[in-house]
């Protein structure tokens, strides 16, 4: 399979000229930072992880000729597998959605799963978390939160197990916040099932100790914009298992056999056809550039920075609602649960049930934004009429997220002075409905 490799190096002139590319870059930077120190700035849900390095690194690796699938892909994901600590493989996609649909689809291929199996999601979920599963024939098994730390009800989930007998879960670390990994695993490994851990928004979240994403067979991540670290777009699909990863990258390319080795028994099977266009799995093309790589790889050298910001800003706002518990419930992580905060969630509560609108219009009007918590009970969307699926039990914990729960923006640009900010007009907020009632 040799073929023709392209040239990145180009000489010291070259070399020079990137440089000068370099020095411009962080200025582009410098002068964006001076104007947005601006104390009236508007503060936003997320405000994106790209700085110098990252940009810097993405358009030399444009002009080097570095387009897709090579070493910086290769070290990307290598550094990623090393962040959750090794015993996981990473494999980069071009976004979190991606990397879900890769995830099924390997566990399809390979006979993990098969089609009509039942399998446990959250009713609070996105669409993309769903959407493989009905993609491929699994029945969707919804089930509520809790009200603690809004993960999966795992009372609600033994009930489903032991009625419906299903052959996984896909299961969505919350907003940050990882689930009750104890109790969902020995509830897997008592009834056989698969855990295939959606953590597209809680990347360096730990569960006692042990990185979110790292609990069962498959596990994705999202790189997505307003996420922990941004690709552009992107994502990463890991795996325990080498069968599994070795499947999932002749997935993730067009279903051709190019990442085996030329000596590997399927080539000389087929002696008649060019190794290079092999076709053996159902594939598409999930896979993530080499400039996205290329920022990836600077990002992740952040992550833990950006990470450690977030936690700093959410301690500030829990101790500011934990004296208005009567109004406010937020996310709780478990006492093993270490969160990432991909955001603040709120459930207005009390006197303030029937009020999101007017908070969230209230917060806005002083430039502060917030969003609904996830998209809410996924389980009342219009598109529901359009698969099968089981949906049983009163979803109280959902639902009353969807009516009156929020997000506030906590996220690695934000100061404390800003949380300060957006506690200050809260504050105004109920004093405002104190005067009201
Ligand atoms: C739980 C969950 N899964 C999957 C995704 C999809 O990720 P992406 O936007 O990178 O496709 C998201 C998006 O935020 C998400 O919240």
């Amino acid at each position: 399979m040799s073929y023709l490799k392209h040239d990145n190096e180009f000489g010291a002139e070259f070399d020079s000229a990137l440089n000068e590319l370099q020095i411009c870059i962080q200025k582009l930077y410098s002068i964006r930072a001076i104007q947005e120190t601006n104390e009236n700035k508007p503060i936003r849900l997320h405000d994106s992880t790209i700085e110098s390095s990252s940009a810097y690194s993405c358009i030399r690796a444009i002009v080097r000729n570095q387009i897709t699938m090579g070493k910086l892909v290769d070290f990307y994901e290598k550094s990623y597998s090393d962040y959750l600590g090794g015993s996981f493989k990473s494999l980069s996609c071009n976004s979190g959605s991606s990397a879900n649909l890769l995830a099924i689809s390997t566990l399809m291929q390979s006979g993990r799963l098969s089609v009509g199996d039942k399998v446990i999601v959250p009713a609070l979920s996105w669409s993309t978390t769903v959407f493989p599963l009905v993609q491929y024939g699994l029945v969707p098994v919804f089930c509520d939160a809790n009200d603690t730390d809004y993960n999966i009800d795992t009372y609600h989930l033994k009930s489903l197990i032991k009625k419906y007998n299903p052959s996984a879960i896909m299961l969505i670390h919350t907003y940050g916040c990882p689930a009750d990994m104890n109790q969902i695993c020995s509830l897997c490994n008592e009834n056989n099932m698969l855990i295939i851990e959606d953590t597209c928004e809680s990347m360096g979240a730990e569960y006692s100790g042990r990185k979110a994403g790292t609990f069962g067979e498959v596990s994705t991540f999202s790189t997505y914009y307003s996420h922990h670290i941004c690709t552009l777009e992107g994502g990463f699909t890991c795996f325990k298992d080498e069968e599994l990863l070795s499947l999932a990258k002749s997935i993730r390319s067009h279903g051709w056999l190019r990442h085996l080795e030329d000596n590997d028994p399927i080539f000389s099977q087929y002696k008649e056809l060019d190794k290079g266009f092999l076709f053996s799995n159902i594939g598409y093309n999930l896979r993530l550039s080499e400039p996205q790589a290329a920022i990836g790889i600077e990002q992740i050298k952040m992550l833990d920075s950006f990470i450690e910001n977030r936690k700093q800003m959410a301690m500030i706002y829990s101790e500011y609602f934990q004296n208005h518990k009567d109004i406010f419930s937020f996310i709780e992580p478990l006492p093993e649960a270490n969160s990432s905060w991909f955001g603040f969630p709120l459930v207005l509560k009390g006197r303030l049930d029937k009020q999101r609108r007017h908070f969230r219009d209230f917060l806005l009007d002083k430039k502060i934004e917030t969003r609904p918590f996830l998209a809410g009970d996924f389980t009342i969307q219009p598109v529901m009429n359009k698969f099968q699926h089981i949906k049983d039990g009163d979803f109280s914990v959902t639902s009353a997220i969807t009516s009156s729960g929020l997000a506030l923006p906590c996220h690695q640009g934000l100061k404390s002075k800003d949380i300060e900010k957006i506690l200050y007009y809260v504050d105004q907020f109920i004093k405002l409905e104190n005067y009201s009632t």
